[in-house]
């Protein structure tokens, strides 16, 4: 049975599951990019998300239009790496990056502890890995992210990661896929 018959709540446990399985074997696992959609972030396909249960510095993977969407609840101290590194990032502004408006700013999101992205590289579209406190390094061909999924300039992929359509139905649920 493929992945699509699954119910979506199962396939969403199942992907936070096997994170570190993905991240193992995300050399092998190029996927299609860039996204092809009727707008320049992904949207649609609504995924409901709880988040009461996930504590700092975890990273929740989703399956999402077939593709791994992170949520990451990012701590003090992880919000804090975040300007220390600016002159080594392509695009540190995000300006030519692809994100909802509503989350062009310095921290990439809504709310700054919670860290919502497409969990493919900009370059071939391997799945990084969290490097706990860092950032996320893509196994392919070397490149690193920070924790707002901004590139550092040093490797090949060209852009942030991609940030979907995502809004807070609560202070403890998140939609996936919709605008706020
Ligand atoms: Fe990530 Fe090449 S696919 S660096």
């Amino acid at each position: 049975m493929g992945s699509k018959h699954f119910p979506r709540q199962r396939r969403a446990l199942m992907l936070a599951g096997l994170g570190a399985a993905a991240a193992a074997t995300a050399a092998t696992s190029v996927r299609i990019w860039p996204w092809t959609g009727a707008k320049p972030y992904p949207e649609g396909d609504p995924l409901p998300v709880d988040l009461s249960a996930l504590p700092e510095g975890q990273l929740l993977t989703l399956s999402w239009q077939d593709k791994p969407v992170w949520v990451l609840r990012r701590s003090a101290a992880d919000l804090a790496t975040l300007p220390q590194h600016e002159g080594e990032l392509t695009d540190a502004q995000s300006k030519e990056s692809v994100q909802p408006a509503a989350c062009c700013n310095a921290h990439r999101a809504l709310k700054p502890e919670i860290f919502v992205a497409v969990g493919l590289c900009t370059h071939q579209g391997c799945t990084p890995y969290l490097n706990p406190g860092k950032g996320f390094i893509c196994p392919c061909h070397g490149s690193r992210y920070d924790l707002a999924g901004r590139v550092f300039d040093e490797g090949p992929a060209p852009a942030n990661l991609l940030i979907p359509a995502y809004r807070f139905a609560s202070a403890q649920q998140l939609i996936i896929g919709e605008l706020a």
